[in-house]
């Protein structure tokens, strides 16, 4: 797959490549993007939290594991997995639980200039309390924002 992306972006794409070692996300964004085509495009290792398991999908070879038993034990796998490098973790309901859960470390958004009006919240459900953000990190792209925050414990 190719992107063609403002030089900042590029870097900014090009160090998350190297530092991401697998990933976690919810099974209805693993439906919606029907496997992103047959493999996530950062080509790691991705385990979906899900309550079944799409037999279709489960092929030697495949990127995908799916997890019926819950997301500490999609964490666990995917940090295996990874090694000494990143877990990402995509989806509204698997960022929720994770911040819940206090196993987020950094929070990243690429922010473009459009308001949907609508659709699934990401930081919805997260309960009462405020939870700290640190800024770390803003890169300007070409119509995209990419903003770094590290979550404070
Ligand atoms: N902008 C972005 O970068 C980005 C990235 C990713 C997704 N998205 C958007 O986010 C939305 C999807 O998020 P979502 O919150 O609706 O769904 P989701 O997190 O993708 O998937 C939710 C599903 O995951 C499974 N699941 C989640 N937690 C689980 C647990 N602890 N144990 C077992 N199964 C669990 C359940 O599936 P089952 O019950 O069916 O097994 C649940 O219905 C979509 O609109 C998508 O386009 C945006």
């Amino acid at each position: 797959m190719v992107f063609r992306v403002s030089p900042p972006t590029a870097e900014f794409l090009r160090e998350t490549w190297e530092t991401t070692g697998a990933l976690v996300f919810g099974r209805r964004t693993f439906d919606l993007t029907h496997g992103w085509g047959g493999n996530h495009p950062l080509d790691v290792p991705v385990f979906v939290v899900s309550s079944s398991v799409p037999q279709e999908w489960v092929y030697e070879g495949s990127p995908f594991t799916f997890v019926t038993d819950g997301l500490q034990s999609a964490r666990e796998q995917a940090q295996a997995v990874a090694g000494d490098k990143d877990v990402g973790v995509g989806a509204a309901s698997i960022v929720q639980q994770c911040i819940r859960a206090g196993l987020l470390d950094e929070i990243h958004i690429d922010l473009v200039p459009v308001l949907l009006g609508g659709g699934v919240g990401l930081f919805d459900h997260l309960g009462t309390g405020p939870i700290d953000l640190e800024r770390t990190r803003v890169i300007e792209g070409a119509g995209v924002t990419h903003l770094t925050f590290r979550v404070v414990k």
